[in-house]
């Protein structure tokens, strides 16, 4: 897996609010998005265009761009990465959308599929899996499991925040992956939440902590 921590001062402006104590749920829930809409621009920079004709403002016929071909369907994980969605919609309006709800297993403490309704033609779409917290990785290894079982090729992810430890397990598992994070912490605490992280991001985004 390449990781691209996305440098900039908007980001890193964004993710110190998202960090805050007293940030309600609307601010957290519109920075997520913001988050994911700037992640967006960065992740879509390797989208393939293809000149067509159309008719300019002259009435002459001009050659534009256009993103070509089967492009993209987002993949949210229930339900934090429902609070990214509209961000990066706004850029990918069309994209397609590939539901994913996982739980853990109490006993063997594996991520288990709970939900899943994936887009028919995913085996000709990337998959940009979006999800706010990247922490042990397992959530993540999972859904990637998933979209391949499926016929997936071309898998990337958004996350706010990401752990070291995640990383390391998601590029073991998945070598072929790219995920662009808006910054990457210090470490996971026993718990599994991200230090220092933003806290249970679920939680915030729906206003149920
Ligand atoms: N999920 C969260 O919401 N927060 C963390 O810190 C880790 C996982």
């Amino acid at each position: 897996m390449t990781v691209k921590h996305i440098d900039h001062p908007l980001l890193r402006h964004k993710v110190g609010l998202l960090r805050a104590k007293g940030t309600s749920s609307k601010d957290f829930r519109e920075l997520a998005s913001e988050v994911g809409n700037l992640l967006t621009y960065e992740a879509t920079r390797d989208l393939q265009t293809e000149k067509v004709s159309i008719e300019g403002w002259t009435g002459e016929p001009i050659k534009i761009d256009k993103i070509k071909g089967k492009k993209i369907t987002v993949v949210p994980i229930l339900r934090a990465g429902l609070g990214m969605l509209d961000g990066v919609l706004q850029l990918i309006p069309n994209a397609k959308i590939s539901v994913v709800g996982l739980y853990r297993n109490e006993q063997t403490l594996q991520p288990v599929a709970y939900f899943d309704k994936v887009v028919k033609d995913v085996d000709q779409r990337t998959a940009l899996i979006v999800d706010p917290m990247l922490a042990t990785g397992g959530t993540l290894i999972a859904t990637i499991d998933l979209l391949k079982q499926k016929g997936c090729k071309r898998i990337m992810g958004l996350f706010l925040v990401a752990a070291p430890e995640g990383i390391a397990a998601v590029t073991e598992a998945h070598p072929d992956v790219d995920i662009y994070v808006a910054a990457i912490d210090e470490r996971l605490n026993d718990k599994g939440y991200i230090l220092p992280g933003l806290g249970d991001a679920g939680d915030k985004i729906f206003g149920t902590r």
